[in-house]
């Protein structure tokens, strides 16, 4: 599998390091507008290979996209990120441009890739995916509800002193620090409600962290986190390679999904080879439904701010 990954910055070279690192894909390019930025990272990245034990080839180049020539998977990690007190929907108007234009150009490279959005605002640089490529519905992931579930599921780990791997949750509804909806109701710890363990209030101090994790850590970064976007990124870009069949929330484009209609945000749904394979439509409580509509029609009014 060849895989390219727009943008070379921290988000973009951590997304090439995790899918290196699972030793699946044989070629990945990195490209960045910045001179020797993408050059550099990939050649850093190349030089772990035999302490990491992997065999994919990175190479990086700037501002040119022959050398991503039939790419089979597509990330878009480019645009700016956001710095600490800046919500992700602030970047709407700069990174349109910037997602528009680098999709443009991969596309006159590879015909029928999979793209995987990771820039921000996400949900509606997922939209504007769709109105920019024209490619079908299932090709287009946007990686939000991965990234936010993994923060989900660290939360809950803390609060109840168990071991991550003990746990399962998930977050559906928009990539940002109002629209993000946490399954609280389905989360469990090795098939048990967390509802058993935890207090109302210890539940409500979870879902509180987990919408503003990303902000938590701009906060303490002075830009936007890079670890754990790269690893989700890497997670799904392996269930497509290896045909893996699991179940991550992504925004993707509903139609009548979750009875909502032209508008991408995140639900959960299964990746294998062909990207988006199947929406899983699960029932949600009262509260779930009510919070996950109000981010619909949240992502909803940022489109206006889209010029296509
Ligand atoms: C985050 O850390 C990258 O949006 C991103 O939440």
């Amino acid at each position: 599998m060849k895989v390219t990954v727009i943008g070379a910055g921290a988000v973009g070279a951590s997304c090439a390091e995790y899918i290196a690192m699972k030793n699946f894909c044989s070629e990945i390019v990195l490209v960045d507008i910045q001179e020797g930025l993408a050059e550099g990272k990939a050649m850093d990245l190349m030089q772990t290979a035999s302490l990491n034990h992997f065999d994919t080839i990175i190479s990086g180049c700037t501002n040119s996209y022959e050398p991503t020539k039939d790419s089979d998977v597509i990330i878009i990690a480019s645009g700016v990120p956001r710095k600490p007190g800046m919500t992700r929907e602030e970047l709407v108007g700069i990174n349109a441009t910037i997602v528009k234009d680098v999709i443009s150009s991969a596309l006159q490279y590879s015909k029928n890739p999979i793209l995987i959005v990771v820039s921000n605002p996400l949900d509606t640089m997922t939209f504007l995916a769709h109105k920019v490529s024209g490619l079908p519905n299932n090709r287009i992931i946007g990686m939000g509800g991965a990234l936010d579930s993994a923060r989900f599921k660290y939360r809950l780990a803390e609060s109840l002193k168990a071991p991550i791997s003990d746990i399962d949750g998930m977050v559906i509804g928009a990539h940002s620090d109002t629209g993000m909806v946490p399954l609280i109701s389905k989360a469990t710890r090795n098939g048990v409600p967390v509802s058993h363990f935890l207090t109302n209030e210890q539940q409500e101090y979870v879902i509180k962290e987990t919408k503003v994790g990303g902000a938590t850590l701009t906060k303490l970064l002075g830009t936007s986190a890079w670890y754990a976007p790269g690893a989700a990124v890497a997670s799904i870009v392996h269930a497509i390679a290896c045909d893996l069949k699991k179940i991550y929330p992504c925004s993707t484009l509903l139609e009548g999904e979750y009875n909502t209609f032209n508008v991408c945000v995140g639900v959960p749904v299964i990746i294998g080879k062909n990207g988006i394979e199947s929406i899983v439509d699960i029932p949600l409580t009262e509260d779930e439904k009510t919070a996950f509509d109000n981010a619909v029609l949240a992502v909803k009014d940022i489109y206006k701010d889209l010029k296509v």
